[in-house]
């Protein structure tokens, strides 16, 4: 049998096999390399776990489907940086299981919500949202300022969440109960939000150094590279 692409070509279970392996090969040099990469396992500086009422908050959040019109990353493009701040880093989320980078914009992006508005804005908002942006199609959720937080449900949560890498102490699992009790699913809400994207906002955002255009550094002329005039670039 010659092997060629006729061969592959009018045989598909050969065709088949070495799609299978063209493709794993191909994702697991791109996949890999990032589960040992420290920029994508390490928390950034300053990233703190969810606290209790934080935790049950992102919970609700997930619940009332959220994701569904908010994404939670700031993609490394100018107009995003300039609307929601610095862009989001994976450093930022090896707490989060599972994450809520989403896609879907119906409404902003909320990685960097975080102390952008009061606790008491958030309130009238979450309540109905045209009490403070007139022109929202975000629904009310009113209901989440009536029901209470469930305060034997937080530790078990903590505890899985520990089994996956979340450095949970034993302190902060057995002060669960006591942190959330007598909370809203609002009040965890309002706390889940204000604390989204602050740890980079306190100051640990990487640093991205922009290679400055190629220029002379010298000012003996005799050092520059020698251009002809007419394919010199203006230099201002
Ligand atoms: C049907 C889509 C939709 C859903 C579902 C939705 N939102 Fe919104 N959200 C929007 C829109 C649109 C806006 C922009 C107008 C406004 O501020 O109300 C918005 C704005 C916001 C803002 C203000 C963001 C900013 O930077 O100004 C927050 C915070 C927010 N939503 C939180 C939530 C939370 C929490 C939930 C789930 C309980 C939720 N949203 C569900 C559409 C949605």
């Amino acid at each position: 049998m010659k092997f060629n692409h006729q061969t592959i070509e009018q045989n598909i279970g050969l065709m088949i096999l070495l799609v299978v392996l063209t493709v794993s090969a191909g994702g697991l040099v791109e996949i890999v390399p990032l589960f040992f990469q420290k920029s994508t396992t390490e928390p950034v500086t300053g990233l703190k776990p969810y606290t209790a009422l934080q935790l049950s908050g992102r919970d609700v959040y997930i619940r009332e489907g959220c994701y569904n019109c908010h994404s939670q990353m700031v993609r490394p493009f100018r107009a995003e940086t300039e609307r929601y701040g610095p862009y989001s880093v994976a450093g930022e989320f090896v707490y989060d299981h599972p994450f809520q980078w989403g896609s879907k914009r119906t409404g902003p992006d909320l990685a960097r919500v975080g102390g952008r508005y009061s606790d008491e804005w958030h309130r009238v908002h979450l309540n109905n949202p045209r009490d403070v942006v007139p022109e929202s199609n975000m629904p009310g959720y009113p209901w989440l300022a009536r029901s209470a937080v469930d305060p034997k449900g937080v530790a078990p949560k903590m505890k899985a969440l520990s089994m996956v890498g979340v450095p949970y102490t034993e302190a902060d699992i057995a002060g669960a109960e006591k942190e959330v009790a007598g909370k809203t699913e609002q009040d965890a809400l309002i706390a889940y939000l204000q604390v989204l994207g602050t740890a980079v906002k306190a100051g640990s955002q990487v640093r991205v150094e922009i290679p400055a255009p190629a220029r002379p550094q010298s000012a003996d002329v005799s050092a520059q590279p020698k251009v002809s005039a007419a394919v010199a670039p203006a230099v201002k």
